[in-house]
């Protein structure tokens, strides 16, 4: 067993959120690793140019809108996979929502808007894949992207960080009850994440930007593609017994050494 560029051949997959940033990299990886990916998001048009990307590299890419706090529509989507490719061996909860805004001035509705996302969003995908997952002839995967900053406070984002927290306990939870059906649970945490907008939203500012790249030991923000590759090692064979486990992919930022440049 080793790294090869075929290390994912005839595995079937979905990614929240596939259509843009993070999620758009890590769908666009496990396919050029010879997964056959699903994307969703709510927005068809920006779907459909992602999935035909992808697939103009001769890989194979579905496009399917659905809203990840909607249940009946998540379940919808995890069975248009199923149709299509027959089989669902990895879901990649990574769909979220995110913006800046002081806990005393924060509405329960902007509130409520982002756990449904970020937590709700990812135990309804979990809960609507089991029964295929268990039943994947490689070993399921259900991998959720969290954040460094669920096991610290987020100022300005109390809702991002207290969801993330609760996906960050959800994933233990399931990697126990679902050891034994042969699914592996496990969270990637990113730290700021260069090309994305959501760094540009959290830390476009240049001050801000300079500040936050200053407590990272290695002096620069993730990539997409560092992300997407620590998930691709996941999903592979090579990392058949990690359960449980949270790969923080912050350049060493919750070490807390601060670098002044
Ligand atoms: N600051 C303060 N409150 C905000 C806000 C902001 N920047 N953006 C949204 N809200 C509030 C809204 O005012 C609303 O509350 P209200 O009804 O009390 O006024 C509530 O959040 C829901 O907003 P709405 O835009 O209706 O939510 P939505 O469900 O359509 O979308 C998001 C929620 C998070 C997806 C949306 O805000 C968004 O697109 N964010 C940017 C994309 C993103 O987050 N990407 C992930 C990067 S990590």
């Amino acid at each position: 067993m080793s790294f090869h560029s075929g290390m994912l051949r005839d595995r079937v997959a979905l990614v929240t959120g596939g259509s843009r940033g993070i999620g758009f990299g890590i769908a666009n990886t496990l396919a050029e690793l010879g997964a056959c990916v699903a994307i969703t998001g709510r927005d068809a048009d920006t779907l459909s140019r992602a999935a035909s990307d992808i697939a103009s590299r001769d890989r194979k890419a579905m496009p399917i809108v659905a809203d990840v706090r909607d249940f009946e529509a998540v379940v919808a989507s995890v069975d248009a996979v199923v149709s299509a490719y027959g089989h669902l061996d990895i879901v990649i909860a990574n769909a979220a929502g995110n913006f800046i805004v002081p806990s005393a001035e924060m509405s329960p509705n902007a509130w409520k808007s982002v756990v449904e996302i970020d937590l709700n969003g990812t135990f309804f995908y979990a809960r609507a894949a089991y029964q295929h997952l268990k039943r994947s002839e490689y070993g399921g995967r259900f991998i959720a992207i969290s954040t460094a900053k669920a096991r610290e406070g987020w100022p300005g984002c109390a809702h991002a960080g207290a969801a993330k927290a609760g996906v960050y306990s959800l994933i233990r939870t399931l990697a126990a009850e679902w050891g034994s059906d042969d699914i592996l649970c496990n969270t990637v945490s990113p730290g700021p994440v260069g090309d994305t907008d959501g760094a540009v939203r959290l830390y476009g500012d240049a001050r801000r930007a300079e500040q936050e790249m200053g407590s990272i030991p290695l002096g620069r923000f993730a990539t997409i593609a560092d992300v997407a590759n620590c998930v691709a090692f996941l999903c592979s064979d090579m990392a058949s017994y990690v359960t449980g486990a949270d790969l923080l992919v912050d350049g060493g930022r919750s070490c807390g050494r601060a670098m002044h440049r």
